[in-house]
């Protein structure tokens, strides 16, 4: 019985990938740039046991629903091919923020589940390896098997062979903070698969986003490299804003935001009027989170927590990569 642990960190991208080259292999048709978060993150355990009938997932030590069991099986049956293992698995797979937030993260998890499933199986996969299985898994997912500041190339090639995860600059390279805000959420949102493959089939605009790509990439890597935080706060606004302007363009429109994601928007816009230097950014849900440096992310912090319609809100920095734990 072959059994590892491992565990990732979610990452948030700071040039959005939103947006599919090819959907059976899970390839984005635009690059990404992100930054890989110091606590939050998602550990993993998975044993491949030949006396199990089917795959088996705990959540948080409960039996998790059937539609993410089978996710997980279907990403074994990956694992399984490229091993040879032929038995099914026990995964069990714990994240250390509350998974009902909202927050819960496909990239830490399937970071630490392509790391755990595949050191499980008795391979000792490179990079190249890890992170295509784990983008079959999620597309953000092969940013978090590295720290730091990551970017993801969309690639040309057909198999998927150039679109591997490349460190820009390691965690302690710039000592950045991300203020995450949990907005009241309520109704649920359309996942993110489905989002992007309804703006792709759908939006009018939706070449000008790919097209806008290039230069976000080049902008938003120099500003890092360069330390240039005026420059990436810009950039990573913008690409957010012009992420969910494409969404929203789709039909029917996808919406995440909710009043609490509006109430944040304009608080950070009014805090960078009066000369706080912070930033937004927002994925596929209703939280704001605020790229500030560290010496404003108290304030804004507490300002933030503050206003209706926050629920809560978390420090975090530039952290490391996925990890094998003893
Ligand atoms: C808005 O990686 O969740 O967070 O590949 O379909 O699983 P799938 O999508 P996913 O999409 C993430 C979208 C995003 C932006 C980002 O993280 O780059």
């Amino acid at each position: 019985m072959g059994s590892a642990t491992a565990h990732a960190n979610t990452n948030i991208a700071l040039v959005k990938y939103w947006g599919k080259r090819d959907t059976d292999l899970n390839l984005p048709a635009v690059s990404s740039l992100s930054m890989t978060l110091s606590t939050m993150g998602t550990t993993t355990r998975v044993t491949f046991d030949p006396g199990l009938r089917r795959d088996e997932l705990l959540l948080d030590d409960h039996p998790a629903p059937e539609a993410a069991r089978a996710r997980t099986s279907r990403f074994l049956d990956l694992v399984r091919e490229a091993s040879g293992v032929e038995s099914f698995a026990s995964v069990r797979t714990r994240n250390n923020f509350p998974t009902a937030s909202g927050l819960a993260s496909s990239a830490s998890g399937f970071a630490a589940l392509a790391l755990a499933a595949t050191r499980a199986a008795g391979m000792d996969a490179d990079l190249a390896t890890l992170a295509s299985l784990a983008r079959r898994g999620s597309g953000s997912a092969p940013r978090s098997l590295l720290g730091g500041f990551v970017a993801l190339p969309a690639g040309q090639a057909a198999d998927g062979s150039d679109c591997i995860p490349r460190q820009v600059a390691p965690p302690e390279h710039w000592d950045l903070r991300l203020v995450v805000t949990l907005t009241a959420s309520g109704a649920k949102t359309v996942g993110s698969t489905e989002g992007m493959e309804r703006t792709r089939l759908t939006s009018p605009y939706y070449g000008a986003w790919i097209e806008e790509n290039a230069r976000a990439m080049e902008a938003a890597s120099r500003a890092v490299v360069e330390r240039d935080f005026e420059t990436l706060g810009r950039v990573v606004e913008a690409s957010c804003f012009r992420m969910h302007a494409v969404a929203l363009s789709a039909e029917p429109a996808v919406l995440y935001w909710n009043d609490g994601t509006v109430r944040v928007i304009h608080r950070v816009r009014s805090m960078r009027d009066a000369g706080v230097r912070c930033w937004l950014t927002m994925d596929a849900g209703p939280h704001v989170k605020v790229l500030c440096l560290p010496g404003d992310a108290d304030l804004i912090a507490k300002d933030l927590a503050a206003m209706p319609g926050v629920q809560g809100v978390l420090v975090e920095r530039p952290g490391p990569g996925a990890e094998v734990l003893p």
